[in-house]
């Protein structure tokens, strides 16, 4: 058996196929933790990590993304490295985004995304995702199987995306096709078609989204992407083009990933737990309930990071300025002091929606609400047009063997592949809405 103290979280091939029974460890080491190999101070208690989320004066989110990686620009001195925070902040990894900042920048960059996600539009975008649910399952239906992840969780994760912020029709497939989202059959062919755009997603998306808000700042049209262009901060002032491209474009590499990786999660459920599968058909009230207990299990946002900019303390222990602090959701969602015996699956629990899957205080998840509406949908549907959904253990081996794979990644939880079958419900039985 490993030794799991001398396990390095950050590069442990085996922790990052199952991360578990190393939250456990550190746990058993107390709710908050310095690992010895980068010297992160890892924090798997839930109400240490909701503290820790709403400290903002204590911490920062300079490195929420990167946690040790890249080390830090800067030696700290002293019990406050504000200074030393805003003097390098431009070179940490996508500082230019919103989840990075740090009041009062957060704020402003927060205030322009407020104006995009309004409940009309989520309620709009709602709608259109009912009709993107069909046409995705249409895809691959008929076939009685398919790889969930290319052939549905991405492309529909993307598109929904797409809808969200207002893209023109025309161009989405282009951006599903661009984003690596596979393209749907018979559709037009992307013009990027041969360009791969993976090494820089985000300069492509910002490249583009310049071009529309450009666009209608010089013509206004009324439709979504206008309304961007038009929006101002809460002083009245006018942002710079770039300032209002990024909140939007950010949405993609904050949403696309993570919501594959919840739907996958969900699914992979259902297929492993025909019992679920049964509950949620006779009682689809519960759906959102499965959900939120997916997000609590899976958490996809593994773990996330804070630098402390002030010596502090939390849970008892001892923080000097400089610290890094990886906040382990995935951990803090399985505390036997918040849930119930967490490592079980319970839609029904009482404080089902207490999870911290999307984060806490000022920069809880902006797309939460959407996040959510995806998930419930897709099994919804699924459900609706499928009968008796199994794993495909020529895939993935037979159930109490089972081989699946996740990303080898620290910061995310998801599969590679999942491969299902399932037998099409007759057409009488699939109601479309
Ligand atoms: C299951 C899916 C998702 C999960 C688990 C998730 C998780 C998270 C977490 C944990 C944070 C907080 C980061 C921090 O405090 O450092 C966050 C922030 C954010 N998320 Fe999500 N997210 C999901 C889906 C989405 C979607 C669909 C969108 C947009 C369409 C989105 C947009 C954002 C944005 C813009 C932020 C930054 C908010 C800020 O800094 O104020 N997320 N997300």
């Amino acid at each position: 058996m490993t030794d799991l103290a001398s396990v390095d979280y950050f590069s442990d091939e085996a922790v990052s196929q199952n991360p578990y029974e190393y939250y456990e460890y550190l746990r058993s080491q107390g709710p908050v933790f310095r690992e010895p190999h980068h010297g992160v101070v890892a924090v798997t208690g839930y109400q240490e990590v909701v503290a820790a989320f709403k400290d903002t004066e204590s911490f920062s989110a300079v490195n929420a993304i990167g946690g040790p990686f890249p080390p830090l620009p800067f030696e700290p001195e002293g019990d406050d490295i504000t200074e030393q925070i805003e003097a390098h902040r431009h070179e940490f990894p996508i500082f230019e985004h919103m989840v990075v900042m740090d009041p009062p920048a957060h704020e402003r960059a927060r205030s322009l995304l407020s104006k995009l996600l309004t409940p009309r539009r989520l309620k709009e975008n709602e709608d259109y995702m009912w009709q993107l649910v069909d046409r995705q399952l249409d895809e691959f239906i008929d076939n009685g199987r398919c790889e969930f992840l290319s052939e549905y969780a991405k492309p529909f994760a993307t598109l929904a995306i797409t809808d969200l912020l207002g893209v023109p029709e025309e161009d989405r497939d282009e951006i599903r096709h661009a984003l690596g989202a596979g393209r749907a059959p018979g559709s037009r062919v992307g013009a990027l078609d041969g360009e791969p755009v993976g090494l820089n997603p985000l300069q492509y998306l910002d490249d583009k989204f310049s071009a529309y808000i450009a666009e209608r700042r010089r013509e206004p049209r009324g439709d979504v992407l206008s309304g961007m262009a038009t929006a101002t901060y809460p002083d009245g002032s006018t942002p710079e083009l770039l300032e209002v491209v990024r909140p939007a474009t950010f949405l993609f590499a904050a949403g696309q990933e993570t919501v594959t990786k919840l739907l996958s999660a969900a699914v992979q459920t259902l297929g492993e737990r025909p019992e679920f599968q049964q509950m949620l058909r006779e009682k689809p009230e519960m759906i959102p309930g499965f959900i939120e207990e997916a997000l609590r299990m899976q958490s996809p946002t593994k773990v996330d990071f804070r630098l402390a900019r002030k010596t502090t303390s939390l849970g008892g222990v001892h923080i000097p300025a400089g610290t890094v602090v990886m906040l382990c959701l995935g951990a803090a969602n399985r505390d036997p002091r918040k849930f119930e015996d967490p490592n079980e699956f319970r839609p029904e629990r009482r404080n089902v929606r207490e999870h911290i899957a999307f984060g806490r205080g000022i920069h809880t998840c902006a797309g939460a609400p959407l996040a959510r509406v995806e998930g419930q949908i897709t099994v919804r549907r699924l459900l609706d047009r499928t009968r008796e959904l199994r794993i495909d253990e020529s895939a993935h081996g037979p159930a109490g063997a089972r081989r699946y794979s996740y990303e080898p990644t620290f910061l995310l939880r998801g599969l590679t592949e999942l491969h299902i079958e399932f037998t099409p419900a007759e057409p009488s039985q699939a109601g479309r809405r």
